[in-house]
């Protein structure tokens, strides 16, 4: 099989291209309709199909006599904890969880908050939702209580599922306290919390409204697969967007599982029993597709790792997972390997281990930068590959792939566009520019399987934000080019979103918690970058009129806001004082301006910059960092 061809039929009949796909799918009823328009006018795949995901994932497996077979593969050096589940196991677990679930009154289309640390029972959790058609939204361990408070708010949950405690290398991290502050926090009230006590850190249980997940189990029945329409929802996944408040990616169930099961073999060339480990965590979209849902959905069995990848013990904990499981494919962010390079310079920690498994290593979640390319390309001498995606698509967009055409990797670049997605580059005027040319990166409808259809509660911003920028076109929000041979380049964000550590985030969002600091007048916040986390964000305040702060102090308690309402995530750390911002003579910050100042890059001064001595004070600030 041919990339060409492959891509070309993706393109040219997409309903044939994508029926073929979902005929290799278990359906309650196969779709007939493949494409149509809904309500909205927006394209939908295999609307009159009836499935259920969790069926897909693991009843069919048992079913078919893999029940034997691993499904996941928990490795905890944070608990010195491992454990093998097979399909069989999993199934059951799942099923008697989604009896929990559904004797608190749990049923198709109610959300279910998840709140968990890297512990099988958040994918017990999440393919137990699944299992009854209720809607999940995993919100990812590191946000703090306002944050998960503002996705209580808007996913209303009735249920929310979580543990005791997490562990970020040695520190224990008190999820229920977290939740308990999130749960007061919100003006929507929850009815119950199901919490996984883990020895760790055991959690006071609130009676009446706690639920002990053991105890439940014990009095639990089994729950069937309740089928659902391929369009009804799956989950709900928030994410960064330009303003504060971050928006409920929906996912619908059948277009989801075809794009799983094609990318698994077509992307990352996994078959049925092969071992599959994406080291990333299930709070983020990486973790909802390719630790829970395409591996189990493909048959494969998936390392659920709950450590990192330096310190847990050492810069050889990634090499031991991979020759302890037999991991065929690695998926991770690449500033994983920056880490490991950088405490492990001399790569002897890879030495004790034999990879003679390990085919491919795939990256995400950041511009794989050509340094960091080749040092593993070097280092482990297979392919590496770098694919480009986001939480919207919740598969790669752009990728080189292993299952169809290994083509020459260029380093620095994503390859070609994956089947399905049909990738424009466009000026600010929608016109689509010449090869090697900078624009704004576009995705020319119908969008294929498993890419949002709307925003949770409001889908006047999914239009608004994705669709009216480029008539005809899905705005991606990236920046970056093609080159002469159909090669995609990522550049980077051309909106306030930046990427720390793969993890995406608002610099809006930051801006907004450091504005209301009483001393602050006002504020931008950018990506600058970083050797280890790719990107790192910088905070520059004015300081209202007539106040006298001592900058450290200040710092100390920016840095701790940031971290009290939006997370540990967010790696707030820096914060300077400066006298003025440069603008535009309408009044926007130049953020872009004063990012390629910080990081040294060439800059033109924009014509239409307010006052042009501005600059020369950011420089002095930035230069003195
Ligand atoms: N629960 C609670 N806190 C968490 C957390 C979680 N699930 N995950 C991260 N945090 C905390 C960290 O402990 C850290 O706190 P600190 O500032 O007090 O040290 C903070 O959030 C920032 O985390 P992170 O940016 O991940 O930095 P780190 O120093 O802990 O680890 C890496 C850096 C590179 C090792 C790590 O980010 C990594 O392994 N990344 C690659 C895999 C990945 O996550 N990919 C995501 C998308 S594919
Ligand atoms: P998320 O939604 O968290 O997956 O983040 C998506 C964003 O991460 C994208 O819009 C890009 O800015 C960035 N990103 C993800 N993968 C890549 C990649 N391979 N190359 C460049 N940027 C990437």
């Amino acid at each position: 099989m041919s990339y060409d061809s492959e891509y070309q039929a993706s393109i040219e009949t997409p309903d044939v291209f994508w029926k073929e796909k979902a005929d290799q799918l278990d359906w309650f009823k196969k779709p007939n309709t493949i494409l149509a328009k809904d309500e909205n006018g927006l394209d939908r795949w295999f609307v009159d199909g009836v499935m259920n995901t969790c069926h897909m994932a693991l009843d069919y497996h048992v079913e078919q006599g893999r029940g034997n077979q691993i499904a996941i593969h928990y490795d905890s050096p944070v608990t010195d904890t491992k454990e093998s589940i097979s399909y069989k196991d999993l199934r059951d677990q799942v099923a008697l969880f989604a009896g929990v679930l559904r004797k608190q009154g749990v049923k198709k289309g109610d959300r279910v908050l998840i709140y968990m640390p890297m512990i099988p029972q958040a994918s017990i959790a999440m393919l137990a939702c699944a299992r009854l058609g209720a809607v999940h939204s995993v919100v990812f361990g590191g946000f703090a209580p306002h944050e998960l408070a503002i996705r209580i708010e808007d996913a209303t949950p009735d249920v929310i599922v979580s543990a005791s405690c997490g562990i970020e290398v040695s520190r224990v991290i008190d999820y229920k306290t977290l939740l308990d502050k999130a749960v007061e926090l919100s003006s929507h009230k929850i009815k119950h919390a199901i919490i996984w006590q883990r020895p760790e850190s055991v959690a006071n249980l609130v009676e009446g409204r706690d639920i002990d997940w053991r105890l439940a189990l014990e009095t639990a029945q089994e729950a069937d697969c309740i089928p659902v329409l391929s369009t009804d929802p799956l989950y709900i996944l928030y994410t960064s967007g330009t303003t504060g408040r971050p928006k409920g990616v929906v996912r619908d169930n059948g277009s989801h599982a075809v794009a799983m099961k094609y990318s698994m073999k077509a992307i990352y060339d996994m078959d049925p029993g092969d071992v599959f480990w994406a080291a990333s965590d299930v709070g983020w979209v990486v973790g909802h597709s390719y630790i829970v849902y395409a591996p189990l959905i493909q048959g494969l069995t998936s390392v659920l790792y709950e450590g990192k990848p330096i310190g847990t013990p050492d810069a050889g904990a990634f090499w031991r997972v991979c020759e302890e499981y037999g991991v065929k494919a690695l998926f991770t962010a690449p500033t994983a390997f920056r880490a490991i390079k950088k405490a492990d310079p001399d790569s002897l920690c890879l030495k004790p281990y034999k990879l003679s498994n390990l085919k491919a290593i795939f990256m995400a979640g950041e511009r794989l930068d050509p340094a960091t390319y080749h040092w593993v390309k070097d280092l482990l001498n297979v392919p590496v590959i770098d694919h480009w995606w986001q939480t919207e698509t919740g598969w790669a967009i752009c990728g080189n792939l292993m299952g169809v055409e290994l083509k020459e990797a260029k380093a620095g670049s994503a390859t070609q566009p994956v089947p399905g997605f049909n990738v424009k580059i466009l000026d600010d005027e929608g016109n689509e520019v010449g090869a090697n040319v900078q624009g704004n990166v576009a995705l020319k409808l119908p969008l294929p399987p498993s890419c949002l259809a709307t925003i949770w509660g409001n889908h006047d911003r999914f239009v608004d934000g994705y669709l009216k920028t480029f008539d005809g076109y899905y705005t991606s929000g990236d920046g970056g080019y093609i080159d002469e041979d159909g090669y995609v380049f990522i550049m980077g964000r051309t909106d306030d979103i930046i990427n720390v550590a793969g993890h995406r985030l608002s610099t809006g969002e930051m801006e907004e918690v450091i504005a209301s600091h009483p001393d602050v007048a006002e504020c931008a916040v950018i990506g600058i970058k970083c050797d280890i986390k790719g990107q790192k964000p910088l905070g520059l305040v004015l300081l209202k009129d007539g106040v006298q702060k001592n900058e450290n102090q200040l710092e100390a308690e920016l840095v701790s806001n940031v971290r009290s309402e939006i997370g540990a995530v967010a790696s707030f750390k820096e914060a300077k004082v400066v006298q003025r911002l440069p603008k535009t003579r309408s009044g926007k910050i130049l953020r872009k301006l004063i990012r390629q100042i910080a990081d040294g890059e060439e800059f033109s001064i924009p014509s239409t910059i307010d006052d042009p001595a501005s600059l020369t004070e950011i420089e002095s600030v930035l230069c003195a960092r």
